[in-house]
């Protein structure tokens, strides 16, 4: 199936290290599993050393190439400047940094501790600033190029009620990457972004569909093509935009989410429940005198 084919030319990555935050699981690992496949070498980080640790040795004996695992809290600046040290001491140089690690779940925001809300904006705003700052002053001081790549989601520009403290800081990010476009570009450092629909990895839907919900709200049906993406369709697009062949691509969001966001913001989009008995009644009643 086409769905689960890459896209780019052999080798396409050769030669590029490129650093993944949240890269032991989901749809990290999935991204890094083609970037290998298409030469690149893998930083994977997070904060579960044996995750990381089981991954890389899957990786690397399913793609080959090199997997370094380095345990990180990206909340946590001394651990981001130690892994980037560790990074850059085992590779020489990082020339991709793909923030991909994220905290999340569901809860009316009334029922949200302090805490509970700040642990998402620290994971999700702090953490991606904290390891952006760390690879960007390093890439200036340096005169090396670099090239960012950033996960948010569409509600990151819509807003969602129930994920508030993701959505705020979601938004956070692409603020940053958009500025950060315009303000490094001048050093030779890209950033953009992802905005992926739904894609079902065990990270995202335990959080987000947990127990009951996830029979209630079948993802796919929110999404007009009418079902949800598959993780070769997202590395596609995130090995283009982090390869050299997206040079004039900066400051972008790329959605990915088969059209799901704008199905509810459409003002008539809801109509598609209407029967086509009731459209053709319409039709044969168009221009009748009431
Ligand atoms: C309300 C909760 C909660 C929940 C935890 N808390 N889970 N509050 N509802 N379900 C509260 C705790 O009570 C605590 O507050 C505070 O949050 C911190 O909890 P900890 O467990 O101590 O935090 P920590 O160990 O750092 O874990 C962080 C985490 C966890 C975010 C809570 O879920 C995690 O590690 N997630 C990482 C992976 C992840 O979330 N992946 C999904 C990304 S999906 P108190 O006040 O009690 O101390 C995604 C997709 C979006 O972003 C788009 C989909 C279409
Ligand atoms: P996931 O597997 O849970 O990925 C989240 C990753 O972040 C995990 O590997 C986790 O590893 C890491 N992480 C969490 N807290 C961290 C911290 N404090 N420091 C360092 N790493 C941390 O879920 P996913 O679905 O693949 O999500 C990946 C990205 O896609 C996220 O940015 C998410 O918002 C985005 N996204 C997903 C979907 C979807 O449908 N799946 C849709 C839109 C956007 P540790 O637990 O080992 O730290």
């Amino acid at each position: 199936m086409i769905l689960k084919e890459g896209m780019l030319k052999e080798g396409a990555l050769k030669g590029k290290n490129i650093l993944i935050t949240g890269g032991g699981t989901g749809l990290g690992k999935s991204m890094g599993e083609y970037f290998l496949e298409l030469g690149a070498n893998l930083v994977i980080t997070s904060r579960k050393l044996d995750v990381l640790e089981a991954t890389a040795k899957e990786m690397m004996g399913q793609k080959g190439g090199k997997v370094l695992p380095l345990s990180c809290d990206v909340r946590e600046i001394e651990q981001v400047e130690k892994m980037w040290e560790d990074a850059v001491t085992e590779f020489g140089e990082i020339h991709v940094v793909l923030n991909n690690a994220a905290g999340n779940f569901i809860s009316p925001t009334e029922r949200l501790s302090t805490n509970a809300f700040n642990t998402v904006l620290d994971i999700v705003l702090k953490g991606t600033s904290q390891v952006t700052l760390t690879a960007g002053k390093d890439w200036i001081s340096k005169k090396q190029t670099g090239t960012f790549l950033n996960i948010v989601t569409t509600y990151a520009w819509t807003g969602s009620g129930y994920v508030v403290p993701s959505a705020a800081a979601k938004a956070g990010v692409l603020a940053m990457t958009r500025s950060l476009a315009v303000e490094w570009a001048k050093y030779g450092i890209r950033s953009n972004a992802i905005a992926p629909g739904p894609f079902p990895t065990e990270g995202a839907w335990s959080r987000l569909l947990p127990g009951e919900l996830v029979k209630k709200f079948d993802p796919a049906k929110k999404v007009p093509v009418g079902r949800v993406g598959e993780h070769q369709e997202l590395a596609n697009l995130a090995a283009y935009l982090v390869s050299d062949f997206s040079s004039f691509v900066n400051g972008e969001v790329m959605t990915i989410d088969g059209g799901e966001w704008l199905k509810g913001a459409g003002e008539f989009n809801n109509l598609d429940k209407i029967p086509q008995e009731m459209w053709d009644m319409m039709e044969a009643s168009r221009g009748k005198k009431p």
